[in-house]
């Protein structure tokens, strides 16, 4: 009894101290197997002494017992672990998973384009505030305050207790034309791209928040031939419209910083890119509805008023101004029906680009 009881103390350690599961079989063997100490025990019963093999028998298959148990316990937890480390190998050779990567926003792109479809014509890239004063954004564009042409531009304007000037969130980018002339000598030229603000409802073709790019161009003896040339030239390149040949016309317009003012109108880029608008009246697309041409942007020639506020001599400098949505530009060139979808942050709209 002495010995069996020495013998389950060795066999309980060495299954304790085993690290796998083939260790383990080996040692199984050892105590268990055909020539196993303890089944070498069971097997020397039969020369005990009758008294003695009743009580030493159950003994010793109660201990046949209790290891069986153990290794079996043991197995399984080896087992488990080999799953999970199945589970967790890393195998080196499989090709790499592609991480999705995002890119420019659509807007983003087109303005960088633009603006260096401008600079390649030697046009500087100008910024401005989009906090501005009462006196940029109207009065020194020649829109005072009782001006019914203030009602061209539904504005927010911000809350400024005790301050002399009223500030506004601008409308539009030109007071920047102003900001520019009144730190720089002609001859220049000049873009400026950036947002505007205003305070009306949203539709397929309005925001609040959108883009407007400025074009300014100062210097003597400057025409409207020189606007329709630096227009057309950027619309091709914009457009793309590579051997065809867009056509800009001018309507007559109204806007308070400009003298004439105008429309300016390109031949519709999808369906008469050698047409005029008005040879084409009756064709067209959906796109240019049906009239040949499509609205693209207003401008003019600078107002001399406009030179006298920003410290110039109107009769020593000509000058032309024009202004564009950014958005609109963008919704003709491909075609994209809604301008809200350019804030929507919708995924299928952004992979397009
Ligand atoms: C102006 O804002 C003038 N400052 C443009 C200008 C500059 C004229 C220099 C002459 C000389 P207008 O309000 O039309 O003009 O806006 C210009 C362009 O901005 C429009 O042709 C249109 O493309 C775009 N636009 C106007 N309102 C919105 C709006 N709510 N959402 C998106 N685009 C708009």
């Amino acid at each position: 009894m002495e010995d069996l009881n020495r013998l389950e103390k060795e066999a309980k350690g060495e299954i304790a101290k085993t690290a796998s599961d083939a260790v383990l079989t080996n040692i199984r063997t050892k105590w268990l197997g055909r020539k196993g100490r303890l089944t070498m025990v069971l097997r020397g019963l039969k020369d005990l002494p009758e008294e003695d093999r009743r009580r030493v028998g159950q003994e010793a298959n109660r201990l046949k017992k209790t290891l069986e148990d153990l290794f079996e316990e043991r197995r399984v937890e080896f087992r488990e672990k080999e799953r999970v480390a199945k589970e967790k190998r890393v195998d080196v050779t499989l090709p790499g998973r592609k991480m999705p990567i995002g890119h420019l926003h659509p807007l983003t792109r087109a303005l960088r384009e633009i603006n260096s479809i401008f600079q390649s014509l030697g046009f500087s890239v100008v910024g401005g505030p989009e906090i501005e004063t009462e006196w940029y954004n109207f009065d020194a564009l020649n829109i005072p305050a009782d001006h019914p042409a203030r009602d061209m531009w539904d504005t927010f304007w911000l809350k400024t207790k005790d301050r002399k000037q009223k500030l506004l969130l601008r409308t539009h980018t030109s007071p920047v034309q102003i900001r520019y002339m009144k730190k720089h000598q002609p001859p220049f030229r000049i873009v400026i791209p950036g947002k505007v603000f205003r305070h009306e409802a949203t539709d397929a073709t309005h925001e609040m928040e959108f883009h407007q790019l400025e074009g300014l161009m100062v210097d003597k003896g400057i025409s409207i031939a020189h606007f329709k040339h630096v227009i057309g030239h950027f619309f091709e390149k914009f457009f793309e419209t590579k051997a065809k040949k867009i056509e800009v016309s001018l309507r007559p317009s109204f806007f308070p910083f400009t003298e004439p003012s105008f429309e300016v109108w390109i031949s519709c880029i999808f369906c008469a890119p050698r047409a005029t608008a008005r040879r084409t009246s009756r064709k067209g697309c959906s796109v240019c509805k049906y009239s040949g041409g499509l609205e693209v942007a207003g401008a003019g020639m600078v107002h001399p008023t406009v030179f006298h506020n920003a410290g110039l001599n109107p009769k020593d400098v000509q000058g032309f101004a024009f202004g564009f949505g950014v958005e609109r530009l963008v919704m003709m060139k491909y075609n994209i029906p809604d301008i809200r979808l350019f804030h929507s942050s919708d995924p299928r709209f952004l992979r397009q680009f």
